[in-house]
């Protein structure tokens, strides 16, 4: 069993390259295969995630070609099947991103339903009303979605809530329909945008990506393309959120400086320094940290996946901080870990009140999932002592070698393998 060993109190200095979008790459490579021609994807992050979508188009019949560590060439002329039972769909909600990509394809599409995850139901009704209004019937049974369509025609969709899912599912579903489609009340991640840029690589007529507004013509065929996603801007912000915790001064490269500005923006109000060149942004910070309220919306507004990071740091900052949790309802779970660390929280519903500053002490604590795992780690890094975090298979899935770069920065981290015997776990180097 492999755990993440941090031992706090050492400021980060140096600096570290940001690896390419997880949540523009779990969706533009089932995006691909919309191609009738081979498809070249560069700078795609190396993480868990990455390798079980791969798999999983493997099994649909895709031919993957690795062309480098962050480089893929992929070639879905093979891809005839348009159902995805396969067990490892069930474990990561991206897969949805399938039912939009085969019902493009073949008018048909029937995948395992996708499991929620550990802070969250995630439901897929506006991915559903989408699709139903492009023509195609949908039904969820025995824990399959099935959607299915003689032919797909343009619609006008005026989305409930903001859904970055809901939203690139339509686009792909949308791509080759016929006619026009309206998406209203888009979502206007960066993501987003990436998807679109990627398909109208390959000949897409998709406008309006970034604004809530989005409008797809849909094409007869899409041609090969290549293309490289953008850098992660919450793996950026993470690194901005571990410096602003620990004190230290770092460049973190190959950032969309426009991605990070509304994390930039609290980090400056609790006292870091931020300065934006072209394509990075320098981070200084002395420790002192001021209190400040926080409320997660969907972009431009501050992330809800920078949430737990940002709660880490102001465990720190002198005086009552106060996030209020607007995009999902349950994701203050890993707060219990923060409190075993001598954090002092109060949760209620989407709201946690953050008394600071205390003084963090190393534990033994867990994952609850991704962005939980970054908070801890944050955390151990401004503990006293030792912190021992498990089930980082999370943090696998999204953060690409984040023990080698802190590690560079000066962090005290490393991995090690953990036995347990009769339920005693013992460090096994
Ligand atoms: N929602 C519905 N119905 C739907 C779809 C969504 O009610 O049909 C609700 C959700 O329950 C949630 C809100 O709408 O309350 C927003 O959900 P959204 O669909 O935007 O989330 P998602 O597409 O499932 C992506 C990211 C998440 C990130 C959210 C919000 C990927 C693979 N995941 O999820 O990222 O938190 O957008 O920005 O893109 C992460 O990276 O750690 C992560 C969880």
């Amino acid at each position: 069993m492999k755990k993440i060993v941090v031992s706090g109190g050492r400021k980060l200095y140096g600096n570290v390259k940001i690896s390419g979008a997880k949540n523009a790459a779990v969706a533009i490579l089932p995006a691909s295969i919309l191609s009738e021609e081979k498809v070249v994807i560069e700078n795609i992050p190396d993480i868990s995630d990455i390798s079980l979508m791969c798999k999983i188009l493997e099994q649909l019949g895709a031919e993957i070609k690795v062309l480098g560590k962050h480089e893929l060439e992929i070639d879905a002329k093979n891809v005839s099947n348009c159902e995805a039972d396969f067990e490892d769909v069930k474990h990561m909600r991206a897969s949805c991103y399938l039912l939009g990509a085969l019902l493009g394809k073949f008018g048909n599409s029937c995948i395992a339903m996708p499991g929620g995850c550990n802070f969250e139901l995630r439901p897929i009704d506006q991915h559903i009303k989408g699709f139903s209004i492009l023509g195609s019937s949908c039904e969820i049974s025995g824990g399959f979605v099935t959607a299915k369509a003689k032919k797909l025609v343009g619609g006008n969709v005026y989305f409930d809530i903001v859904s970055v899912g809901a939203t690139i599912n339509l686009i792909l579903a949308a791509v080759k329909a016929s006619g026009v489609t309206t998406i209203e009340n888009a979502a206007k991640e960066p993501h987003v945008v990436d998807v679109a840029n990627f398909l109208n690589s390959m000949g897409a007529d998709i406008r309006g990506a970034g604004t809530d507004l989005i409008k797809i013509k849909g094409v007869k065929h899409l041609k090969g393309t290549s293309y490289s996603i953008i850098p992660d801007q919450i793996e950026a912000g993470t690194y901005l959120a571990a410096v602003t915790a620990t004190g230290g001064n770092i460049t973190i490269e190959n950032i969309i400086p426009k991605h990070l500005e509304p994390i930039a923006a609290k980090l400056e109000e609790i006292g870091a320094k931020i300065k934006f060149s072209d394509d990075s942004v320098s981070i200084v910070s002395n420790g002192n940290l001021n209190k400040c309220n926080v409320k997660t919306m969907p972009y431009p507004g501050f992330p809800t996946d920078m949430q737990p990071q940002i709660t880490a740091i102001l465990t720190q900052a002198i005086g009552t901080s106060v996030i209020s949790e607007s995009v999902w309802d349950h994701r203050f779970k890993y707060v219990s870990e923060l409190v075993r660390m001598g954090a002092k929280i109060l949760v209620d519903g989407r709201v946690a009140i953050i008394e600071g500053k205390t003084e963090l002490t190393g534990a033994n604590v867990k994952a609850a999932d991704l962005r939980a795992g970054a908070a801890l780690i944050i955390s151990g890094l401004i503990s006293k002592g030792t912190t021992v975090i498990g089930n980082i298979n999370f943090i696998e899935r999204g953060y690409e070698g984040i023990v080698e770069k802190l590690s560079n920065l000066g962090a005290d981290i490393k991995l090690a393998k953990f036995e347990n015997l009769n339920n005693v776990t013992y460090a096994a180097g």
